[in-house]
């Protein structure tokens, strides 16, 4: 349920004029719509609320706070509970144009992955929304449902910002709304920084038919606010305007508006590419050996390195090696010097990103396999020139880098198509730094200093 403060701030986000026709989906015990009304009848606004809740018993505490509010309105507020699915009832007003539409809507949808196959999937289509999560179909339908001008605040997680699977979302947002305001809960210290599950949330504000004019980013340490700033930034920094995946950059520092300046080149331009780890280990368990011997080859797992040196093979539930087969062989790279990305840090981990450099000479095999665990940066499924994959290593595992990517991407997990779509630096720069890299101590402070006498050279 969503604490006081945060709904309070929520409410405070609206522009309160005439006549109000609030939605609130998923509504709980009703917290949101409370702070709503409190904030309404203090402007002296009317409003007609309707909630929507699927779960009888929060149903129950639900009826009892409206009453409460609508006995006190004296006629100023009326408010009825759909005690039902609101995707089938949102789905079904938009089909048949028969819903009320709504100047405002609160929001603090439920979290919950959208089976390919199941009914809501299918309901969510037939009104034209393809979405792979309960949170962005109940805020694509509320979009649907406002009348021009009305306005949504929704605290969401931020992993529809980017990813592919979010884009359908996002192109439906973008060409119906225009966000006008995006809240972020920031971690005073880095390494504390995934702790909480409030900083992978968002609180987002916007505004149906609107043309899209500059976004305000706010920013406070925690839900009480006390340190609450905000700065208005371009339309343009948030999302760029040729990016077709329209991803959304939140800058997390205040006043951070541009990417570093070593960030210059896509991945295509300096010729290398990036993919998810090809071994799905589970569909080739026929093949698992735990250790290595003739006519097997190593099967690389993140659990394989620890503080940046390869420690393979490992005594561990999961295989080292695959027996060599037909089934095995189309899914292995041959040996060469390659990068390797985690796709889900640990909590351990201060970076998001945590890349490995896999050298030549690293394992005496003529093929390797990278488990799904990983992406793979590679060409044409190839290894990697040297210096290249050094330098790229450390550019990757920079300060300067990380902060860049969590700017860029808001979710803990690291996919192919987010470093497909970052910019790096050239060849020749990543050369240059790789060089520097070799007899370096591996420490954060000297693969910051590399970084920081690269850009300045
Ligand atoms: C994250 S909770 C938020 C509750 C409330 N909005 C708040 O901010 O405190 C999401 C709510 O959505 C309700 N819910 C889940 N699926 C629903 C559905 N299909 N239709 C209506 N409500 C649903 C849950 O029972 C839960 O109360």
């Amino acid at each position: 349920m969503t604490p006081s403060p945060i709904a309070a701030f929520m409410a405070s986000l609206f522009s309160y004029n005439g006549r109000t026709r609030l939605l609130d989906a998923g509504a709980g015990v009703g917290s949101l719509t409370s702070a709503f009304l409190d904030k309404a009848s203090h402007e002296g606004i009317d409003v007609d609320v309707e909630t929507w809740e699927i779960d009888n018993i929060l149903g129950g505490y639900l009826k009892n706070t409206l009453d409460e509010y609508v006995r006190q309105g004296q006629g100023k507020i009326k408010a009825h509970i759909h005690a039902a699915d609101f995707i089938e009832g949102a789905a079904f007003s938009i089909q048949f144009d028969c819903g009320n539409r709504y100047t405002h809507a609160i929001l603090n949808p439920p979290y919950k992955k959208i089976c390919a196959s199941s009914k809501h999937r299918k309901l969510l289509r037939m009104v034209g929304i393809e979405t792979v999560n309960l949170y962005t179909a109940f805020v694509a339908l509320t979009m649907l449902l406002m009348e021009k001008g009305g306005e949504v605040v929704a605290i969401i997680p931020r992993s529809f910002c980017n990813g592919s699977y979010y884009r359908p979302f996002r192109n439906l947002i973008l060409r119906i709304s225009s966000i006008r305001q995006l809240h972020l809960f920031e971690s005073r210290n880095l390494a504390f920084q995934d702790d909480d599950v409030l900083q992978e949330n968002i609180i987002i504000h916007l505004v149906k038919g609107e043309p899209q004019g500059a976004v305000i980013v706010s920013t406070s340490h925690d839900a009480r606010f006390s340190d609450y700033q905000q700065t208005t930034f371009d339309a343009a920094v948030i999302v760029k305007p040729n990016d077709i995946e329209q991803f959304i950059h939140i800058p997390t520092v205040i006043g951070q508006t541009s990417t570093p300046k070593l960030c210059t080149h896509t991945l295509r331009d300096i010729g290398l590419e990036v993919c998810t780890g090809p071994v799905v280990d589970f569909r080739l368990k026929a093949y698992w050996r735990d250790k290595p011997t003739d006519g097997t080859v190593p099967l690389l797992y993140p659990h394989h390195f620890s503080d940046g040196a390869l420690c393979w093979p490992k005594s561990h539930k999961k295989p080292n090696a695959l027996q060599l087969s037909s089934d095995v062989s189309k899914w292995l790279m041959p040996r060469g010097h390659y990068v390797l990305v985690k796709r889900f840090s640990t909590k351990e981990e201060r970076r998001r990103l945590v890349a490995y450099h896999l050298s030549y000479e690293a394992l005496d095999a003529a093929y390797i396999g990278f488990e799904n665990h990983w992406n793979v940066f590679h060409i044409g499924k190839h290894g990697i020139d040297e210096d290249i994959a050094k330098g790229l290593a450390t550019f990757l595992n920079s300060t300067i880098l990380d902060e860049h990517f969590r700017v860029f991407s808001g979710h803990t997990q690291v996919n192919a198509t987010d470093l497909r779509n970052m910019r790096y630096p050239s060849l020749e720069q990543l050369r240059k730094l790789g060089k520097r890299a070799k007899n370096q101590p591996n420490d954060q402070a000297t693969l910051d200093r590399l970084l920081e006498e690269l850009e300045t050279a």
